[in-house]
């Protein structure tokens, strides 16, 4: 009965500390590469010529990046992200929401 329990604990404690990384992470997305991604892709418009407002990682919480990137096809930019892989647009969103206003390491995109 008891050595049942213990492998119940450890197998969720496995399932757990797993989903945790890949959270952590960012779904796994290249953060580094978002970044430049971001600034390549994203920036010209989001306050470099001024057709869009100004976004960094800290403009948005990780929950709201997260319903952002969830319903892109909403995004008056949507035809920008079209542009992009799923790859691409996944290593955006690890850098977003890596370095967003409530992460542990919140980043204004410079
Ligand atoms: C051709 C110009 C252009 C490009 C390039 C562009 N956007 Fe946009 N984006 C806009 C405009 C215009 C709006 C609507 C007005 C606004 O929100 O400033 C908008 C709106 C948004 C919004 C909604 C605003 C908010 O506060 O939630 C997000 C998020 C966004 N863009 C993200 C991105 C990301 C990420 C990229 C790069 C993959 C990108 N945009 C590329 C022009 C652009």
């Amino acid at each position: 009965m008891f050595k049942r329990l213990m492998v119940m604990l450890l197998i969720v404690s496995f399932i757990g500390a797993s989903l945790g990384l890949a959270l952590a992470s960012g779904d796994k997305g290249n953060s580094r590469k978002g970044k430049y991604l971001y600034r390549k892709n994203c920036r010209v418009c989001h306050v470099e010529n001024g057709k869009a407002k100004e976004l960094s990682p800290i403009s948005k919480t990780q929950a709201q990046w997260k319903t952002t990137f969830e319903a892109r096809d909403k995004l008056a930019c949507k035809a920008e992200w079209a542009k992009m892989s799923d790859k691409d647009i996944n290593d955006i969103y690890a850098y977003l929401w890596g370095h967003a206003k409530d992460s542990p390491s919140p980043a204004k995109c410079k």
